[in-house]
């Protein structure tokens, strides 16, 4: 994992974990961010998600599993491959993680991983993160 620069100028801590170039389209890294472990995902359109690392079933680590396009589905029959939407797999049991809010299509009501902001500054993607959780 790595950690490079610490921001704390703005509300809350905003963390420089990588520079945006490292990650291709499809990529998925392991990084941490003061205490808590995140994983950055990078989508096929090239912008970047970043997630709390530990599933919320068993607490697999998030960053061990494959970002793939979310099936969609109108009813029996009719699959077809999101556009702009992604999950990432936990790498144990295969539950399913949007990356674009967190929440799990299995069971929306329970099933969700907390998300933070990310944006790329100067070329390096910067993770922010509020309160203690990344001193
Ligand atoms: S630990 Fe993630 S689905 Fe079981």
């Amino acid at each position: 994992m790595t950690e490079t620069r610490v921001d704390t100028r703005a509300s809350g801590t905003a963390v420089g974990v990588f520079n945006a170039d490292e990650l291709e389209p499809g990529g998925v890294r392991a990084v941490q961010v003061g205490r808590v472990g995140v994983v950055v995902v990078r989508k096929r359109d090239g912008s970047f998600r970043a997630l709390r690392d530990r599933c919320p079933h068993q607490a697999a680590p998030l960053s061990e599993g494959p970002l793939r396009p979310k099936v969609i589905s109108s009813g029996p029959g009719d699959y077809g491959i999101s556009e702009d939407r992604e999950i990432l797999h936990c790498p144990w049991h295969n539950y399913e993680f949007d990356v674009d809010d967190g929440i799990s299509p299995t069971d929306p009501k329970k099933l969700r991983v907390a998300c933070y902001p990310v944006t790329v500054v100067d070329g390096v993607v910067t993770v922010h993160m509020k309160g203690k959780a990344a001193e």
